[in-house]
């Protein structure tokens, strides 16, 4: 695919209005709550005003065009401004713009995409994926997991079988059952998070628990366990399923060891736990595959999906429900008292079949992991040659680095130091959005990012490194 095909065409590319960004900005902080948003802070220093996009790049209300190395919040694999998602969108609309499926009611898009989605998501180990429950987000997803999960086994006559374990600074969504499988401490320091019956074990980041000198394939097995170890200590019997993303994402984009996953379906195997695999941010091409799991060559019984299904065009998300579990559900289970009156929304069913067709039709899945991932993944790498930089790895089109005040101890910056946020604010004034999460900075580029614009992103990266470490010398926080 020459990089001139996906761009879109100049007529498409709309021009940037005239705004008032300070109006605008005064009504955002006057009247919407924002997620994960201080609005004092808002009030004071005003939101960013995002405008319009095209490709990779979005513009915002003083006219800054910004290179969204986040694909918007890991979503947009197919990049902005792409006519056919919203043909589909809009001719959906005009035919059936919405109709429930409850009470055995369906519609033509959300069948067809279910079926599509059987044949995407491959085979592994005699283990079949010919179901899907649709929701409209990773959130409402995650909270089908849990009743689903807790009705197999209260189906094969083991209730007992409630908790389900999860890991520290995993994110499951927001959703009480979402923030609850998440592992994340500020959120369930906020409403008595978790509910009862999720607990938590520690997250495979071997930069963090590692043992000095511990290799990474020592350290996977060894974060692996700490599932056996918990499994144990609560008893088998008792537990229903553990959860993880395949990587993490949101915690910082945390890459497992080789060893961690196989060891992980050991142990579940071993004691006939049900697996929950959440690629929200990981499915639809982000590594390289329409499922992780295949990569990593593990065999979820259900699979959480939402963001790049639609290439994040409207909301949609569901559950991969795999042959275990859908036989039980199915042939013992009678009425599943649980939907949402957007299951199987007819347009963000027929715009996720637009944006599947698209992925297909430009080869992206497989040019991720066959030519731009690599490509990235070489060209990431030399960011470890900056002061300032320890890890700096991805997988597919995800990646992270981490920020140290001496590279060769690995010594972090003191927290107050704020060093994240600090590269990030030079990221937004540069024209680039990366993300900060602690001392971490991550991107999950567009799936159409050619190699050309790897380059381009690649270069305002390393300014902005050089940017943050010119700031901390002028602070004092680097000798
Ligand atoms: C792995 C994972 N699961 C679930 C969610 C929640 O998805 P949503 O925000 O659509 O509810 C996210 C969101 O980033 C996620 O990364």
């Amino acid at each position: 695919m020459k990089p001139s095909t996906l761009i879109a065409p100049p007529a498409l590319v709309r021009r940037a209005e005239k705004h008032d960004t300070k109006a605008i900005q005064a009504l955002d902080s006057a009247h919407f709550i924002h997620p994960f948003t201080d609005h004092g802070d808002l009030a004071t220093r005003g939101s960013r005003v995002i405008t319009h996009a095209e490709n990779i790049y979005i513009w915002d209300s003083e006219g800054h065009k910004i290179l969204d190395a986040m694909s918007g919040l890991w979503c947009v694999n197919a990049g902005y401004g792409r006519k056919e998602l919203a043909d589909a969108g809009y001719q959906q609309m005009m035919t059936l713009p919405f109709y429930n499926s409850f009470f055995q009611t369906t519609n033509v898009p959300a069948v067809q995409l279910a079926a599509k989605l059987a044949q995407l998501a491959p085979e592994v180990g005699g283990r079949k994926f010919e179901h899907v429950f649709f929701s409209s987000s990773g959130s409402e997803s995650n909270d089908t997991n849990v009743r689903m999960v807790r009705r197999y086994w209260d189906l094969l006559g083991q209730p007992q079988r409630k908790v389900i374990i999860s890991r520290n600074n995993a994110y499951h969504g927001s959703t009480m059952a979402g923030a609850s499988l998440g592992g994340m401490s500020g959120m369930h320091a906020q409403g008595d998070l978790p509910i009862p019956d999720i607990v938590h074990i520690e997250q495979p980041h071997h930069f963090e628990h590692a043992h000095p000198g511990e290799s990474q394939d020592a350290f996977g097995l060894r974060a692996a366990r700490w599932l056996e170890e918990k499994i144990l200590s609560i008893g088998a019997d008792k537990i229903a399923a553990f959860i993880a993303e395949p990587v993490q994402g949101a915690g910082g984009v945390i890459i497992p060891p080789a060893t961690y996953w196989p060891e992980i379906q050991r142990i579940v195997d071993k004691h006939g736990i049900l697996l929950i695999s959440d690629e929200v941010i990981c499915a639809f091409g982000r590594l390289g595959h329409w499922f992780a799991y295949e990569k990593f060559g593990y065999k979820p019984d259900l699979v959480t999906f939402a963001k790049g299904v639609t290439s994040g065009y409207v909301p949609l998300g569901g559950v991969m429900v795999g042959d275990r579990v859908a036989k039980v559900l199915i042939e013992k289970g009678g009425e599943f008292n649980h939907g949402y009156t957007y299951s199987g929304h007819p347009v963000a069913c027929a715009v996720a079949l637009a944006n599947i067709e698209l992925l297909e039709r430009e080869g992206l899945v497989a040019r991720v992991k066959d030519d731009t991932g690599p490509y990235l993944a070489e060209r990431f790498a030399e960011l470890n040659k900056h002061p300032l930089v320890v890890g700096a790895e991805s997988c597919g089109f995800v990646a992270g680095l981490m920020l140290v005040k001496n590279k060769a101890t690995q010594q972090p910056f003191d927290e107050g130091v704020g060093v994240g946020m600090r590269c990030r604010a030079h990221c937004f004034n540069s024209g680039l959005i990366m993300r900060a999460v602690g001392d971490r900075m991550i991107i999950a580029p567009p799936l159409v990012m050619t190699r050309e614009q790897i380059d381009e992103m690649m270069a305002l990266i390393k300014r902005c490194l050089d940017l943050t470490e010119s700031e901390l010398r002028l602070v004092g926080e680097l000798g």
